[in-house]
């Protein structure tokens, strides 16, 4: 089933989500989030922007393959993830998000980041990400903290899309 993204100006974007303790809870929800992303066109997607505050999200790189080659296909599916740690090298990415339609920004962040989740399937996983995975996961796990790409941005970025943003709030 496909579910409906939350867009930007939406209090549930700006709320924590919570640890998933049995993935009975979960139901067909991450296959629900899976066939959103599909439909959708994005990379990642995370529990708050389909209405669910749980600790939840989705990376599925293939969009990205479609114009990069080089890009390594990713289809995966994270549960109550941590960042056990981070490197001390940054680099910079343009980055969008489907709650923010439209709107594209160089954002930095750790290259590099120690990470624990769940998989689907509820298995421990410890792994070093780097690359896209690692932009794309960052990405998604500030979602779960009700952290927006936008908030990493200068106050002179935001400013200038300021305006965008507000057609946004007022299309919700
Ligand atoms: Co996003």
């Amino acid at each position: 089933m496909i579910l409906p993204i939350i867009l930007y100006g939406s209090s549930i974007l700006r709320k924590k989500s919570t640890t998933i303790f049995d993935p009975d809870e979960l139901g067909s929800l991450p296959e629900n989030m899976v066939q959103t992303l599909k439909k959708a066109g994005g990379i990642g997607l995370a529990g708050p922007q389909v209405g669910m505050l749980k600790d939840i999200f989705i990376i599925d790189t293939t969009p990205l393959i479609n114009v990069n080659n080089e890009i390594a296909p990713i289809e995966k599916g994270y549960i109550n993830p941590e960042i056990v740690s981070i490197e001390e090298n940054f680099s910079w990415y343009s980055e969008g998000c489907l709650s923010i339609p439209g709107i594209f920004e160089e954002v930095k962040r750790p290259e590099k980041v120690d990470v624990r989740y769940l998989d689907f399937n509820f298995i421990l996983h410890e792994e070093t990400l780097n690359g896209i995975e690692a932009r794309i996961f960052q990405h998604e796990f500030d979602h779960l903290l009700g952290v927006l790409f936008i908030d990493k941005l200068s106050t002179i970025r935001k400013a200038l899309i300021r305006n965008k943003l507000k057609q946004i709030r007022n299309k919700k």
